[in-house]
């Protein structure tokens, strides 16, 4: 087996979360008749600090019923131009709600929020288009698993909201962010009108993701994820191993940005060029070389497999089946891939 560093969502589930899910009380979820979506979906809003949450196969829908209930046709939607929602969803804003994007750039995701308070054009009206919410990604996944602050989302609630414009939240990796920073998951999500959060990277379970919001805006997310082809039926099979996950796997994704930064250490020590540990918050590192493309290569000649992000650049995920041998292992691997 190779050692398999590409993401966190290579994980598969545990003996224990395959007994959960076999053992789930189910019904036909497009009905609302599935006991255990229902009670996922309750803990998730409840953990998240709103008022209710929807159960989504994956995190780029729940995302994009977020942006679809936050920004109307024709208005815009500001984020980081590496933020998930408008580099890796294929541009399913435009492409399904109408909706267009406006970037600003960042290094590792973190942001200046009076820098992108100021991009805001609310009510801009009827010449110019008008910005009708702000999304942040927290932790950033293409920003090398970066905890974004609470004060800076905070600061950026303050200066927007009086003016009308939403945030939404990626939260896919919201428990990681939880967990490096000890801020309550409540305290982030009710910053945020819309939040997203997945169950299939971190936490280890196979499927689904939530968004979590109001009462109103759930009920149209639940219209629109239907529309979408998103009704699923016996589905509680898979809330069991979101369940199971919420029980068993938060608080040990310590484990795993513990592992990273030690994976990180270990190659910093013989390539300084390659990155800067001590920037190591979380699970995911990203690690600048000149030939990205050869490095992958090579490190999957030896087993270690990895992530190309671009020419100079790949990301290496700590996770749930990655243990301290396989970090030592892949070590060796990466510092000969690296050439030192
Ligand atoms: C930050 C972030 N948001 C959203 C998603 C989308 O999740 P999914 O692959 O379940 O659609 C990902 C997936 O990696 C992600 O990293």
């Amino acid at each position: 087996m190779p050692i398999d560093l590409r993401s966190d969502t290579v994980t598969r589930p545990t003996e224990a979360m395959r007994a959960a899910m076999a053992a789930a009380e189910v019904g036909d979820d497009v009905y609302g008749e599935d006991p255990t979506v229902d009670a996922l979906e309750r803990r998730v809003a409840e953990l998240l600090g709103h008022e209710a949450a929807v159960f989504t196969p994956t995190g780029t829908m729940a995302n994009q019923l977020g942006i679809r209930a936050l920004v109307a046709p024709g208005q815009e939607l500001l984020c980081d131009a590496d933020a998930h929602v408008v580099r890796a969803e294929l541009g399913a804003a435009a492409a399904l709600a109408g909706v267009t994007t406006r970037t600003w750039s960042t290094p590792d995701g973190r942001f200046d929020a009076d820098a992108v308070a100021a991009m805001s054009r609310p009510g801009a009206g009827p010449y110019f288009v008008s910005t009708a919410a702000v999304a942040v990604e927290n932790t950033h996944n293409f920003g090398g698993g970066t905890v974004i602050p609470l004060a800076s989302m905070q600061r950026l609630r303050d200066l927007t909201q009086p003016t009308g414009v939403a945030l939404h939240l990626d939260g896919a990796r919201l428990w990681n962010a939880h967990v490096a920073s000890r801020v309550p998951l409540a305290m982030y999500g009710r910053l945020a009108d819309t939040v997203s959060v997945c169950l299939s990277k971190g936490l280890g379970a196979p499927v689904g993701s939530l968004l979590a919001s109001s009462r109103d805006r759930v009920a149209e997310a639940r219209v629109w994820r239907k529309r979408l082809g998103g009704g699923m039926r016996q589905v509680g099979i898979l809330a069991a191993a979101g369940l199971h996950a919420l029980d068993h796997h938060v608080e040990r994704l310590a484990d795993d940005h513990v592992r990273a930064r030690r994976l990180a250490d270990a190659v910093a020590a013989k390539v300084p060029d390659a990155l800067d540990p001590t920037t190591v918050e979380t699970n995911i590192v990203v690690i600048s070389t000149a030939d990205a493309p050869a490095v992958v290569a090579r490190a999957r000649d030896e087993g270690v497999l990895l992530s190309l992000l671009d020419p100079t650049h790949l990301r290496f995920v700590t996770h749930l089946d990655i243990g301290d041998d396989d970090v030592e292992v892949a070590a060796g691997v990466l510092v000969r891939a690296l050439g030192a």
